[in-house]
């Protein structure tokens, strides 16, 4: 996606094209992995509303491990192929789960999950890892922050 398009779009207390002009400014000049997934998931928290978990998983042979994240301390290892953020980074398709009880095989880090939202990374083909959302209500992410959080993903590839 083309980092320079304006998403006049809001799907929280904020719109995304202030959230992405924001992780623009804080990822600018720097190419740490860990410091910008660290910075990029802090900022992600602090501007969505009603979001209870916001955080990376990095590819690692045939599992995600944890990565930078805010919120509760969550589970470490997910195969690739298991729960939500296993699929998207099986299929390499964002995931969009309104009701987490209604997906087979989500796993539960965290008991107050309610929906979530799972943005596969990739380079060159080649999948680094996931971006995850989670929210303590039913229902809490549509098309607006599919489009806007693909958008920050692009930024974080981008600045590997
Ligand atoms: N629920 C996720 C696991 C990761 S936590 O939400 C942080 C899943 O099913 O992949």
């Amino acid at each position: 996606m083309d980092d320079t398009v304006a998403l006049p779009i809001r799907s929280s207390t904020v719109t995304y094209d202030v959230i992405i002009s924001q992780a623009r400014y804080l990822i600018t000049g720097e190419s740490d992995k860990i410091a910008n997934a660290a910075n990029l998931s802090a900022l992600i928290y602090e501007f969505l509303n009603d979001i209870s978990w916001a955080g990376f998983y990095f590819k690692k042979g045939d599992e995600l491990v944890l990565g930078p994240f805010q919120g509760k301390p969550a589970c470490i290892r997910i195969p690739i192929g298991r729960g939500v953020c296993g699929t998207a980074a099986a299929t390499r398709e964002t995931q969009i789960v309104s009701k987490v009880e209604d997906y087979p095989g989500h796993i539960y880090c965290d008991s107050a999950a309610k929906s979530e939202i799972v943005i596969p990374m990739e380079i060159s083909g080649s999948l680094i890892g996931v971006l995850d959302i989670d929210s303590a209500s039913y229902d809490r992410f549509c098309e607006i922050d599919k489009t806007g959080l693909e958008h920050i993903c692009s930024i974080y590839l981008q600045s590997l």
